[in-house]
């Protein structure tokens, strides 16, 4: 299943659209975020032979355009994933475009014809000296981004969701394919109706779903063949499940999350870890599989139980804390965005977990082992607000933001047994995300004495 092409995964992200649009600037901070190499194409153009308005001037648009062609094609054959921003009329070329279908994930950057014209207008762009010709020039335009596009944006971080195929979007009129099959928890579809059009599977509310039993009643179950798919709708516990039905059954069909919870919407339905837990710990065994859309509908949070709320909160302000940005504050649905889009781009940076990724389990460590040393009596939620409070207490930073967003408690666990649950999750090596500032996570190792000191002040005396 490693390998995935879904989204961006294995592909440049192209920013196409009209001059003024903003491709260079979204392009420049998409690359920053995803930690990818960004490539301006009229920048490429200028270094290599001049001026673009020289060269429009003193040879013609057909040469400009054969250039544009040549180092286009150049840019999108590298191996090396990259942001790569196109000029306004590249994608007139077929060629470019045909390239464009194979090699990238082209996002098309959205813009009205009045601001383009205002940001444009002032610059040396030779396709921007006339106000008229600008506007006709922009409407006859507009088919070559609908054809070469897989998704549109207005901002950064709408291309970072398009990327992965994460939609927000209001599902009571949406419609799936007969060859699906929902897999549902149980309590959520009591109180919200599953997507229409399938069959539905029920599975056990929450966690209890996470059992190799019921993969396997699953697994007999589904009658899908090798191009159907599964769509998986709950919290994290659900699309965890379905996400690895999909990895197994067949030897993997496609798949589809929607996150019921603000811990999935946020965290769990996107970067395509999906597994199960074992009678000896949790998540053991799992498969990377990425859904090829997730689609949330912020009307399902209203009827979340506070404690889900709370949970959701502890990965928001984790998030905030990696980001360097006070997400917490923002509106709901904003709030939801800048945490699915952050996700999105660290995933995009490190599918499968083999470096950067590491930086989402910042507070995590301490989390687990507070489940474990209270064999699991202590919520996920409360766990994980207590494992960020240690981490900035490792780091030197302030603990207010925890303080007053999550307000956690100490928590009763054997400290003897959360220990040796700490010490069995880092295998020996002592490493722990922590943060130099807010915005700059590092991975970085802690002596056993102040990991421990760090992990007992969070257990009840
Ligand atoms: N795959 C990943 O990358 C990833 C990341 C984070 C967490 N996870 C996993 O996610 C799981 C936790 O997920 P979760 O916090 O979303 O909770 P959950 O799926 O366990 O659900 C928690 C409870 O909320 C209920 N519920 C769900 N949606 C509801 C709604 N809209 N209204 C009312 N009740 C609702 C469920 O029935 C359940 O009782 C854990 O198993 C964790 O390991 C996975």
């Amino acid at each position: 299943v490693v390998g995935q092409d879904v989204g961006a995964l294995r592909k440049h992200i192209a920013l196409i659209g009209f001059m003024g649009a903003g491709k260079s600037t979204i392009g420049r901070e998409v690359a920053r975020l995803t930690e990818r190499p960004f490539v301006d194409l009229d920048e490429e153009i200028e270094k290599r032979h001049g001026p673009i308005a020289r060269i429009f001037d003193e040879r013609g648009e057909p040469e400009f355009r054969r250039i544009e062609e040549e180092l286009a094609a150049e840019a999108l054959a590298s191996d090396v994933l990259s942001v790569i921003a196109l000029g306004g009329g590249a994608v007139l070329s077929q060629r470019t475009r045909d390239v464009l279908r194979h090699r990238t994930f082209a996002v098309h950057i959205k813009v009205n014809v009045a601001e383009a014209w205002e940001r444009s207008r002032r610059s040396d762009r030779p396709l921007a000296r006339d106000k008229d010709a600008f506007h006709s020039l922009y409407e006859k335009r507009q088919w070559a981004y609908e054809r070469a596009r897989e998704a549109t944006a207005e901002d950064v971080d709408d291309v970072l969701l398009g990327t992965l195929g994460i939609v927000s979007t209001n599902l009571s009129s949406f419609r799936l394919h007969a060859s699906s099959a929902v897999v549902a928890d149980e309590r959520v579809i009591a109180l919200h109706p599953p997507p229409d059009g399938a069959p539905v599977y029920a599975v056990p509310a929450g966690e209890d779903a996470k059992k190799l039993a019921v993969v396997a009643r699953l697994w007999e179950e589904l009658s899908l063949d090798r191009s159907g798919s599964i769509v998986g709708f709950g919290g994290g516990s659900t699309t965890d499940v379905a996400g690895y039905v999909a990895a197994t059954y067949m030897r993997g069909v496609e798949w589809m999350a929607v996150p019921t919870t603000l811990v999935g919407q946020v965290d769990a339905a996107i970067g395509g870890k999906t597994g199960i837990n074992l009678d000896k710990g949790k998540n053991l065994v799992g498969a990377f599989h990425f859904p090829s859309w997730v689609l949330t509908d912020p009307r399902f949070l209203a009827t979340l139980p506070a404690e889900e709320h709370r949970a959701g909160m502890a990965e928001v302000v984790k998030t905030g804390l990696l980001v360097g940005r006070e997400v917490w504050s923002l509106p709901e649905h904003e709030m939801i965005r800048a945490c699915a889009a952050f996700k999105s781009a660290v995933v995009l940076s490190d599918p499968y977990e083999e470096g950067r990724r590491a930086i989402l389990n910042l507070g995590h460590t301490f989390a687990h082992a507070l489940e474990a040393g209270s064999g699991y009596t202590v919520r996920h939620g409360d766990a994980v607000a207590l494992g960020l409070l240690a981490a900035l207490r490792l780091s030197g930073q302030p603990t207010e933001v925890v303080e007053e967003v999550l307000g956690p408690e100490p928590v009763r666990a054997d400290p003897d047994a959360a220990w040796a649950a700490l010490k069995r999750d880092k295998k020996g090596e002592g490493v722990f995300v922590l943060l130099e500032a807010p915005g700059k996570p590092v991975v970085t190792t802690v002596s056993d004495k102040d990991a421990r000191q760090a992990l007992e002040a969070l257990i009840q005396k």
